[in-house]
């Protein structure tokens, strides 16, 4: 039975479990697993336990953590769906607490571990999870056996169930004077909500526990955790601005019983602890990062109600993947950014993978109100099954799932990421969605739509693009204008990687005429969408990516780049995809020292050497002449260009920067965490996570071989984008 003041029972409960006898016993272990079979005496049938101890993970399944030396049962042997039992031979209880490692899954009838003393059970224990998700990692779990001390017992550790978590993984049974862990609690404790957040203390790398959020006592959302237990390394934002005035709830599936994680937890309007928000040392100042967590895809960009919007993959409680919400921020301009909260949080469909937004501008979908066309989210909810959903808002702050949902059941179930368009010709919407195939060629599915809900599939691309390899994850689809050309407007198919095709669409099929090409030249550049709805007037398509820029010892994880203006230029292999810095980051510029025709010979004197700014914005246009080699020192980072070869050098990095006109421009931009780099009208787009020293703010340039003639140079001090 549940304890009616559980908090008050961990109190209690830790305050006698942590003492130890003045003068206790040797342990004495039973069985550590650390030998090739099975200790002697031991049976196992079936064949779940295999011939064995497992060392570690078995085939196809997640890294197994916690386990004590080489050795643990794995009942993972042949997946979850094999069966068996294990017996140890008869042991005497000499020791009041016996203890042991203990995870996978949780099934107290087919998949536990029973203690029996005379033929009866008397004790049994099992892993955490029992949903989706979860972590192999091994706990520390006891048994108090004081009332069988003398008594001979057995364990018997049986796997009879199937399917998920069908698996236990167990090592490390010892007999000992004490408890080795503090029994798990299911412990809750109520607030009166009044602020926006809930302050939750995070414990990076630790096995995650089952969070469950009740709203006046109904469960809204269950997040995997890695609460600490004690000093946190950081707090992290629980968003609960949609409550305000109701009571949470915060229960804790196995809560040690001497963590003080549940009596930490305060309301908060904002991020507390660690340095000024924004202003952390590897805090990119122009790039997009969550305060708090990490985040991954860029989702649902759009502008509506004139600010942009981007939502994007965020996990609110970790600082690595996990518990996908859409988190979401506001920008008059996509370079200064306001984040405001999660809109998307996992539920029973799963966690909230990728995916698009528009503006519903003639009410097709029936969500608008009093005239306001709804802006609506269309995304991958990745439980099992795997499906495409809808949300929709009039005022883009809160957000309604649709009660209709799923709109497009699951094909396979690695399909995601749909993304969403009004096709004028047709009058249709038109979704692209990844559809992974196991074993078999991935493709991307196209349907349509007369109103978001309702969708039909009008065609598949064939063996991936031109039987190429695949396009992955993250589609995006869109007509982009050859040299501004508004009659000549070919479609582009981008996927995750950036990797994209050119072709013709007619409303319901993609015919490529250019297969695969490579996008970016970089590293650390993944996921990247294109806004939807920017007004014709302005008729931009920018593009923003996952920028893949770890930031350890930091409350928060990963960025995304500065906004992107993409456009096709034609080269003489047919047109191609230029990336450009939007113009909106010209905004950011403190000062500026701009140089004109200015000759740098080989020997001549560093003509940067004035520059001491952090954040630093470089424009050059060169002709390079004779010249071997043009090299540029940005904070640390040697970046060489040669014009015999019309290639960029960067670290381990070569990407092909053609001359044109005998000319190079190039574009530079430097953050705390990462460089971008830009050449040859954007046809050359060099991301690249980076983080120079703090104090080295040195800018270089130097040549060899001939003079260079810089038609333009530019430094420009950036400010930071952060409030
Ligand atoms: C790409 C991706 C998507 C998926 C999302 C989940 O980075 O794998 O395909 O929707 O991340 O976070």
């Amino acid at each position: 039975m549940k304890h009616p003041f559980p908090l008050l029972a961990a109190l209690l409960v830790s305050t006698t479990a942590a003492a130890r006898p003045a003068h206790a016993a040797e342990d004495l272990i039973l069985a550590d697993f650390e030998s090739a079979g099975y200790p002697e005496g031991w049976t196992a049938t079936g064949t779940a336990f295999g011939s064995g101890p497992a060392q570690g993970a078995l085939p196809g399944q997640m890294e197994v953590r916690g386990f004590i030396g080489r050795g643990l049962i794995n009942t993972f042997h042949g997946g979850d769906d094999a069966k068996g039992t294990l017996t140890s031979a008869p042991f005497k209880i000499e020791r009041p607490y016996l203890n042991f490692l203990i995870g996978g899954g949780k099934d107290a009838v087919r998949s536990a571990m029973f203690l029996k003393v005379d033929n009866k059970t008397v004790r049994s224990a099992t892993g955490p999870n029992d949903r989706p998700g979860g972590s192999e990692a091994l706990e520390p779990d006891s048994w108090d056996v004081r009332e069988f001390l003398g008594r001979t017992a057995t364990l018997e550790i049986t796997d009879q169930a199937t399917g998920g978590w069908g698996h236990l993984n167990v090592d490390h049974l010892v007999q000992s004077d004490r408890a080795a862990a503090p029994p798990m609690l299911q412990a809750r404790r109520d607030f009166k909500l009044a602020q926006k957040f809930l302050l939750i203390p995070i414990k990076n790398g630790i096995p995650t526990r089952k969070v469950t959020l009740l709203i006046d006592g109904k469960k809204e959302v269950v997040n995997d955790i890695q609460l600490a237990d004690a000093a946190p390394d950081w707090w992290a934002l629980m968003d609960v601005s949609a409550w305000q005035g109701k009571t949470a709830t915060l229960e804790v599936d196995r809560l040690p019983a001497d963590s003080t994680a549940l009596t930490t937890i305060r309301p908060a309007d904002g991020p507390e602890g660690g340095p000024p928000l924004y202003r952390e040392p590897l805090r990119g100042q122009f790039h997009f990062s969550p305060r708090r967590g990490w985040n991954n895809d860029p989702n649902g960009m759009v502008f509506f109600n004139n600010e942009y919007h981007l939502f994007f993959q965020h996990n609110p409680y970790g600082w690595d993947w996990g518990n996908m919400h859409w988190g979401h921020a506001v920008s008059p301009d996509m370079v200064h950014w306001q984040e405001l909260g999660d809109k998307l949080a996992p539920d029973d469909s799963g966690p909230m993978f990728s995916g698009s937004a528009v503006v519903d501008w003639k009410n097709t979908s029936g969500f608008g109100k009093d005239g306001k066309p709804p802006l609506v989210l269309i995304y991958t909810a990745a439980g099992n099954p795997t499906v495409q959903s809808i949300a929709y808002s009039t005022d883009a702050r809160t957000f309604t799932k649709y009660s209709g949902n799923p709109v497009i059941p699951e094909i396979s179930n690695g399909n995601r990421d749909p993304k969403v368009f009004w096709h004028e010709p047709t009058q249709k919407w038109v979704m692209v969605l990844y559809v992974e195939m196991p074993g078999k060629q991935h493709s991307i599915h196209f349907f349509t739509s007369p109103n978001l809900r309702e969708w039909k599939l009008a065609s598949i691309t064939k063996g991936g693009i031109d039987n190429d390899k695949y396009l992955f994850e993250c589609p995006d689809f869109f007509p982009l204008p050859v040299d501004g050309n508004a009659a000549d407007q070919p479609w582009v198919l981008l996927a995750a990687d950036s990797q994209y095709a050119i072709g013709t669409f007619d409303g319901t099929t993609f015919h490529p005429t250019h297969s695969k090409l490579p996008g970016h030249r970089g590293r650390g550049f993944y996921a990247a969408q294109t806004f939807s709805d920017i007004p014709a007037a302005d008729g931009r398509r920018v593009l923003i990516g996952w920028f893949q820029t770890p930031t350890s010892g930091m409350p928060f994880n990963q960025s995304m780049s500065v906004p992107l203006e993409l456009g096709l230029t034609k080269t003489p292999d047919g047109p191609r995809l230029t990336f450009n810095p939007a113009r909106e980051l010209s905004g950011l510029r403190a000062k500026s020292n701009p140089l004109k025709n200015l000759t740098v010979t080989p020997d001549a004197p560093n003509p940067l050497a004035f520059s001491v700014s952090e954040l630093v914005e470089l424009r050059a246009v060169l002709t390079p002449g004779d010249a071997e080699t043009v090299t540029f020192d940005i904070r640390g980072a040697t970046l060489t260009y040669s014009p015999k070869k019309q290639e960029i050098s960067i670290n381990d990095i070569h990407a092909p920067a053609p001359l044109r006109n005998g000319r190079l421009d190039l574009a530079i931009l430097c953050d705390r965490t990462g460089l971008e780099i830009f050449a040859a009208g954007g046809l050359t787009y060099i991301p690249l996570p980076f983080q120079p020293k703090p104090d080295n703010l040195s800018l270089g340039l130097k040549v060899s071989g001939a003079p260079v003639l810089f038609d333009s140079l530019e430094i420009h001090e950036l400010r930071s984008a952060w409030k």
